[in-house]
């Protein structure tokens, strides 16, 4: 049986990836930073009778002990790791935010600093067993958004980060891919005040994160693809133009 390691699988996409490799008879550990949050997830996964399918883990990714121990745990009593998506993360948007460094570190420390500690330990134990590492980044890692710099700067780093894992990694034999969705309906986005277009379901990232993983091996995995390649897009425009487009957009 194989056995994915979802950390932030409590709620959003994680949560309904979960459900998706369950439905599909894999072993499937979430872990989050919540008791509480976790256990009740836990239950949720539960009651389609997958008892034995479902294990949770608390494991605050910002801790490198709780990571490493949280590993060592799944490894030894539950399964080896054939995937780990490294999807938990801290977010907190605040339209007037100018700088606020306490939420610069959060998301410092959870999202980039987490993600670190965890592919620190996920490189020692999938060395040569042929196992991937998918990494949750974001199209407002791609550049600077209004408001957004805490978030984007940690979305950013894990964009880089996969990709420079991705060429070393091939030593160790351990798949490194990252995945980009657009927006999604979660409890993150629901903190959003602004109207998201394209917004999807989790459930509908769920299932597109469960086939890709499954099915294909490429680097890259984003959905919906319009409003993705449009974020992509605005990767190549000169400043003056994707300064101008914020101008009209939101008066930035
Ligand atoms: N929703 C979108 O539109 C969207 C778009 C692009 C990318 N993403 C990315 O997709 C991923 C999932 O986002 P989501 O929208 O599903 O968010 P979400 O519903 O807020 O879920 C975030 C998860 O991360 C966990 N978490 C937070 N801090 C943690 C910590 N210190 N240690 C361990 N777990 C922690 C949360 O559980 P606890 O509170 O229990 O810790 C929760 O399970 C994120 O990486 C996000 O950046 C989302």
């Amino acid at each position: 049986m194989q056995t994915i390691w979802i950390t932030g699988g409590s709620s959003g996409i994680g949560f309904a990836t979960a459900k998706e490799f369950i439905a599909n008879n894999w072993q499937v550990v979430i872990s989050s930073s919540n008791k509480i949050k976790l256990e009740s997830a836990k239950k949720k996964l539960e009651l389609n009778n997958h008892k034995n399918l479902v294990h949770a883990i608390v494991c605050d990714i910002s801790s490198k002990n709780n990571v490493d121990e949280t590993i060592n745990s799944i490894e030894k009593n539950i399964g080896k790791i054939d995937i780990a998506l490294l999807n938990a993360s801290a977010y907190s948007p605040n339209k007037n935010q100018i700088f606020d460094i306490a939420n610069y570190e959060l998301l410092v420390d959870v999202n980039i600093k987490g993600t670190l500690y965890c592919v620190n330990k996920l490189k020692d134990v999938m060395k040569n067993r042929n196992n991937t590492i998918a990494i949750i980044s974001s199209p407002l890692g791609y550049r600077g958004w209004p408001t957004a710099g805490a978030y984007g700067i940690s979305k950013a780093a894990q964009l880089s980060l996969s990709e420079s894992l991705y060429f070393d990694f091939r030593k160790l034999n351990i798949n490194v891919r990252v995945i980009c969705p657009g927006f999604i309906d979660t409890e993150a986005t629901k903190k959003n005040s602004f109207k998201m277009p394209f917004l999807k379901s989790a459930e509908y990232a769920g299932k597109k994160i469960f086939n890709r993983l499954t099915t294909g091996k490429e680097f890259e995995i984003i959905f919906p693809y319009l409003i993705v390649y449009f974020f992509k897009f605005t990767r190549i425009l000169p400043y003056k133009i994707y300064f101008y487009i914020w101008k009209k957009l939101g008066n930035f």
